[in-house]
């Protein structure tokens, strides 16, 4: 059987998590072997990254949290996500690329095109089967958030303008590659959702 990798891109707050859980029960339950990822921090070296990039207390350059990003990634594809695709398993993954084109690129505004750049550099051009886009205005994602969050957050502590750009630049991503992305309305009831994203998995099964 053909491995698969699905992505699930969209604000913080939007709702990913749940739907990739909901999504590698579903197809467990169709006998697949699934593996979850994450960017960053899928792997442990990522996990170091992620410390730095998302917790560390200071400015970071944004080309250096570019490229902090990228090598979490590059570690990631190269040891833990083709291998699993290439022996047929369907890894479903919090985040990739598109979300260092939308925050780097449109949020700390370096050029997109770049930033896309140097991540299919560090994957040797890996990108995914799917990618699910769970679309949501960045108040709504903001007032979600509020709630759970425990640790300060340097994404996370960006300014509505911020979350506002990442927003449009993740919908023009989806208009480029309409036959890549699944772009949903992620204020959704979540059965609903689910019911949407297995239909469109199940069609490259
Ligand atoms: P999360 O794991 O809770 O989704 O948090 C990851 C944060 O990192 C989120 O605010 C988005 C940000 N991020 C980037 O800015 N660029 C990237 O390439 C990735 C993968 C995440």
């Amino acid at each position: 059987m053909a491995g698969l990798f699905i992505t699930f891109e969209g604000g913080d707050g939007s709702g990913k998590t749940t739907q990739a859980e909901l999504l590698a029960t579903w197809l467990e339950e169709q006998g697949r072997t699934v593996v979850r990822g994450r960017e960053p921090g899928g792997t442990d070296l990522g996990l170091e990254l992620r410390e730095i990039v998302l917790h560390r207390r200071g400015h970071i350059a944004p080309r250096a949290e570019a490229l902090i990003y990228a090598a979490d990634r590059a570690h990631n594809i190269a040891t833990k996500v083709r291998p699993a695709v290439d022996s047929g398993d369907i890894v479903i993954q919090d985040r990739y690329l598109d979300s260092s084109v939308a925050y780097q690129g449109a949020g700390r505004v370096l050029d997109g095109g770049e930033v896309r750049d140097i991540s299919l550099w560090a994957t040797e051009g890996f990108l995914p089967h799917l990618t699910i886009l769970l679309d949501l205005d960045e108040t709504t994602g903001r007032e979600r958030l509020d709630g759970v969050r425990t640790r300060f957050d340097r994404l996370e502590a960006e300014k509505a303008d911020f979350h506002a750009r990442v927003r449009s630049a993740y919908l023009e991503l989806a208009r480029a590659e309409p036959e890549r992305f699944l772009v949903l309305d992620a204020p959704r009831p979540v059965d609903e959702l689910a019911a949407d994203i297995r239909a469109r998995v199940e069609a490259l099964l």
